[in-house]
Order: structure tokens, then sequence, then C-alpha cells
């Protein structure tokens, strides 16, 4: 029995060291010192050593299994000791590697743009307010002059959620919300998204921005409205700029016109951005109409007001000279680092 102990430990030692993973260190635990191992089933055979014999016997069994016990132990710290070592120097960091570069994002440019008219009117004594971009169509049409069966209905090709609940393709319902308040007199700006049925080009978009300006008070004229427009070109576009009011056709004012103004570029000798003309549109305005101010309870004979409406991305695309509106809503950061 001393002679198949002796065996077993010189076995198990050698197995021990020539054990290259912990998979095969624990396979050895197993059939050595486990419930059905060697050591195991050797103590089984005790009953057959003599009384006598018993402890010397037993002694030798207890120092077997220390010794195994022991060097398995050892051999299992020396080899968690080698991995740890080994994903050290896997894992090794290069301080000299150039690091990530964190982009930082940017204003787009019709932030830029809306800011600096905001701030223009501001200046003026105007309030900036907001408006519902899902819109009754009482507001975006009716109640600004254009009743079920006028054209201007279809030159809008207008979004409908219902028949009577419509995504808002101007920002002038804001100047009937406006006026139903009550309060008076009234210097507002409006901006906002306003969505027309229309494809996708240079110049067009399905979803876009306009600007939407209401004054309303007492003996307010078209001169007021000429001042007012012609001291915010010019802060806009630079203190040498000349505007002029072209007559023209808009159901809620009357008169109305559009407003162009100097090129900035050429100064208004004409270039290939004012394609040759010396001018450039820049938005449509009027006195507003009698009738809409009746509609929202506001008495003309008492009241008048001027009103305005300009396209925001056709500002930014004028003033920092791109020439494809897609552009605005790709929102590529190297596009808009630029401005
Ligand atoms: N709502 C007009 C449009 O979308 C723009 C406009 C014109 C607004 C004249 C006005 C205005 O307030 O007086 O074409």
């Amino acid at each position: 029995m001393k002679a198949r102990l002796e065996e077993i430990k010189a076995q198990a030692l050698a197995q021990i060291a020539a054990a290259d993973s912990m998979e095969g260190l624990n396979a050895i635990r197993v059939a050595v010192l486990g419930k059905k191992g060697e050591l195991t089933e050797v103590l089984k055979s005790m009953k057959d050593v003599a009384p006598e014999d018993r402890p010397m016997v037993g002694q030798i069994v207890n120092e077997t299994r220390s010794a195994i016990e022991l060097e398995l132990d050892t051999k299992k710290a020396q080899m968690e000791k080698d991995l740890r070592e080994a994903k050290m120097k896997a894992e090794v960091i290069d301080v000299t590697l150039p690091a990530k570069k964190s982009e930082l994002g940017h204003r787009h440019p019709n932030t830029i743009a809306l800011e600096e008219v905001e701030r223009i009117f501001i200046g003026m004594g105007y309030e900036v307010v907001e408006g519902p971009e899902v819109e009754k169509d009482y507001y975006n049409f009716e109640a600004l002059n254009i009743p079920a069966d006028h054209p201007a209905k279809d030159e809008q090709d207008t979004f409908y959620i219902t028949g009577d609940i419509l995504l808002r393709t101007q920002t002038s319902g804001v100047q009937v919300h406006e006026m139903e308040k009550g309060k008076l007199p009234i210097r507002m700006l409006a901006p906002g998204r306003v969505f027309r049925s229309d494809e996708v080009d240079a110049t067009h978009s399905p979803s876009f921005h306009q600007i939407e300006g209401l004054v309303i008070d007492k003996n307010i004229t078209f001169a007021d409205l000429k001042g007012t427009l012609a001291e915010f070109a010019k802060a806009l576009f630079g203190e040498q700029t000349k505007v002029k009011f072209r007559p023209h056709h808009f159901p809620f004012t009357e008169p109305s016109a559009e407003m162009d103004v100097t090129c900035f570029k050429c100064g208004g000798s004409g270039c290939r951005f004012c394609k040759g003309s010396g001018w450039i549109e820049i938005l449509g305005c009027g006195m507003v109409h009698p009738h809409v101010l009746e509609m929202s309870n506001i008495d003309p004979e008492e009241y008048t007001g001027f009103a305005f409406g300009v396209g925001l991305e056709r500002i930014a695309l004028l003033k920092y000279e791109i020439d494809d509106m897609r552009l605005l809503y790709e929102n590529d950061v190297r596009f808009l680092k630029q401005f």
C-alpha cells in the first residue's frame, strides 16, 4: 500500500509539472483527490490494513494528499501569475499614439441668420412669438382672407391632415392668433417651420422656415412699413443697402408689395449673384387688409397695421452665398463649420 501511495504521488507530481492549462490542472485534482479519485480509492482499502499499522498508513496518506495539494496550489498560483503577466503585456498602452479628436457641433446657418433677424427687430421693440405647426384651415387660410374656393389655396400645395386640419403653409396664421388675444398695440415677430408639398431641389423643400412680422397700432401707415423694412435691410446687409418696393398681391394685405434690396455683392451694378439686375427680392409685405382686422375683432376704423413675411433659408443662402438649399438640410459638420 505504501508503494501504491508513492506511485500515486510520483505520477501526480509528474502530471502537475506537465500541466499547461487551468483545465488540465483541475482534471488532475479531480482524478487524484476527488470523490472517486485514486487516493480516495486507496483509503477504501484501509480496512485491509492491520489495526496497529493504521495510524502509520493514515499518516502517509495524509502526507501524500498534502504534498499533492501543495503542488497543485503552487502550480495554480504560478499559472495565474503567468496569465496576468501575459495579459498586461498584451494591453500595453502606447501613450505616443495621437488621441481621438472629439468633434464640436456648430450653429446652423439658419440659426445664425434667425438670431440676427430677431436681434434687429427686438431692437425696434418687437416681441418674438410662436404659433402651432399643425394648424386649423381657419388660421392658415380663412382668417387671412383666403376663403374655400380662393386660388391662393392651390398655389400653396398644402399637406392636409383632415379636411380641416393641416400643416401650416405659412407663418401668417400666427398674426391671427396674436390679434385674437385682444391685446393692442402689437409688434410681433413669429419665426417658424412651414410645410408645402414641394419636390426637393436647389431652391425648394417640403419643409422650410419663415419669419412673420406684424405691427398693429393707431395711425400706422405704409410709410412705417417702408421705414421699418428699410432699416431692417440696412442692419442685415449693410448701411449702403437700398430697398425698392414692387406692387404685388397677397390676399391678407392691401396694398401689398414685394421688397428688393440692392445686391450686396455688386452694390447694384449687376452681377452673376443678382442675375444682372442689381436687385434681390427678399420679402413680401403690405398693409393688413381691413377685412382681416375685422375677422379678428379689431376695428379697422381705429387701428391699422402692416405685415411682412421673410423666407429664413433665403436670407441664410444670400448672406452666406450658398447656392443650394439642400446643403442646409444635410447637416454635414464640414459644411456647417464654415459659417
Ligand atoms: N405668407 C406669405 C407667403 O408665404 C408671405 C407674406 C407676404 C407674409 C406678405 C406677410 C405679408 O405677412 O404681408 O408667401
